[in-house]
């Protein structure tokens, strides 16, 4: 099987020839919401949550990353669920407040936080912040000294060569991300003399689409390294470990599914040796993962607008494109341009017979969803549908090039449909200055 047909078996259903998300049919939805459009399912965010908790330890908790998709009802569903949100702006910190999400179950890490931004999430009482460097350190202190209050803050730490492996090339190069682990010592004492800064823990995130289990463990186990020497430094127990999210999903037909279950036998084997050590006494590890809780949720629904050959090649026009997913479309984490799972989702029980590539109606030839990609012959008035897009897609995208609406956003919980984020209007771009 494809990885089309393996995830509709999973997550979706196939009836009469036309994707079914939730129960609700794609032409319904694309009808009523119009297309462009983007489709998350609560059933398969759940079935995504369940199975990374079921790989973790109970010391364990999940912070999901706001920035994978910073939607509203997502956000409010993953709190609902028990989570903690890690977020990586000002902005972001105000959207999960406004979800009801309680500000110390709240982490902002990222690099650049200015000093604006990190007086609003103090004096708002954030959870946890992440120190990326002395300059931030100096300003999170200063903040803390004028409002009379004190921080809890980690360190986050580029870690060295040994942790490189695999496809994925992870930290142990330059980054504007963390500490250097090899300048540690010395930001650890820089740290203890500012008072007001509560020295919590440590936090790593070294990569992002990682397949492969050992990879992550690899990460881990250099975390749980960081974490050993950070304790025997502050001469107690480390609080919270941060050990990054970065789990992948498959994008690509020959893409392997992380396997989880030997993530939770190998995590739970760590940990039988973690219990015993006195620093880790109390401890709170936290994953951060975004796109292995919702990417596999979302669907980007576009609609063919136009059919044309060019020299001999066929070229399909939809009504949306790199700026609404500029992930499908290559330009942002690839370096080759491989094509997204994508097919007709109204033809489903069609031979695939034609080879197009499924361009936007950008004037550009990067707007190319989809290159020599075996679809079914196509009319207008058809449904594209590009999977694996619940995460990374309209908000990491240039929705302002070329000034088309952003596309609409649909929550579908148990056979009913939410619009959960209305779409633009041409009008949007007119008036004002
Ligand atoms: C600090 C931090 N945490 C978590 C994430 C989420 O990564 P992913 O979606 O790969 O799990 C990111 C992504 O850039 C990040 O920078």
């Amino acid at each position: 099987l494809n990885l089309v047909s393996r995830i509709i078996d999973r997550h979706f259903r196939s009836i009469a020839g036309e994707l079914h998300v939730g129960e609700l049919p794609v032409t319904a939805l694309a009808t009523e919401y119009g297309t462009p459009l983007f489709v998350y399912d609560r059933a398969v965010v759940d079935y995504k949550l369940e199975v990374l908790r079921g790989a973790l330890p109970p010391e364990f908790t999940v912070s999901y990353s706001v920035k994978a998709n910073p939607n509203g009802r997502i956000l409010r569903h993953f709190v609902a669920r028990g989570c903690g949100l890690e977020v990586a702006s000002a902005g972001e910190f105000c959207r999960a407040l406004s979800t009801g999400c309680s500000p110390e179950k709240i982490l902002f890490a990222g690099p650049g936080k200015t000093e604006a931004e990190l007086e609003y999430v103090l004096f708002r009482d954030i959870g946890e912040i992440h120190i990326e460097s002395l300059v931030e350190a100096k300003r999170i202190a200063e903040i803390c000294r004028r409002l009379h209050r004190r921080a809890s803050v980690a360190i986050r730490v580029n870690p060295g060569g040994e942790v490189q492996g695999g496809a994925m090339r992870m930290g142990g190069k330059s980054a504007p991300f963390g500490f250097d682990e090899e300048v540690l010592d010395v930001v650890l004492d820089s740290l203890m003399s500012e008072g007001e800064l509560e020295l919590c823990g440590i936090h790593l995130f070294t990569g992002t689409q990682i397949l492969d289990h050992n990879l992550l463990i690899c990460q881990y186990l250099k975390g749980l390294e960081i974490a050993r020497w950070f304790a025997a430094r502050l001469n107690r127990p480390i609080k919270t470990v941060d050990l990054g999210g970065g789990l992948g999903i498959p994008y690509f037909d020959n893409d392997r599914e992380l396997d989880s279950g030997s993530l939770r036998a190998s995590l739970a084997a760590i940990m039988v040796e973690v219990r015993k050590e006195s620093c880790f006494s109390g401890t709170q590890f936290i994953i951060e993962p975004g796109r292995f809780l919702v990417g596999e949720a979302g669907i980007y629904i576009a609609r063919v607008n136009d059919i044309k050959v060019s020299r001999g090649k066929k070229f399909v026009i939809l009504d949306g494109g790199m700026n609404h997913h500029l992930a499908a479309s290559g330009n942002l984490g690839q370096v080759i341009k491989r094509n997204f799972p994508v097919t007709v989702v109204n033809k489903l029980d069609h031979r695939q017979t034609e080879v197009v590539d499924l361009v936007g109606p950008l004037c550009t030839p990067l707007d190319t969803l989809a290159r020599n990609v075996k679809i079914p012959a196509v009319s207008i008035g058809d449904l594209i549908g590009v999977f694996q897009s619940g995460a990374y897609g309209r908000t990491s995208s240039p929705s302002g090039f070329l000034s088309h609406p952003v596309p609409g956003e649909v929550w579908i919980d148990n056979g009913k449909a939410t619009l959960v984020q209305a779409r633009g209007r041409y009008t949007d771009f007119s008036g004002g200055e």
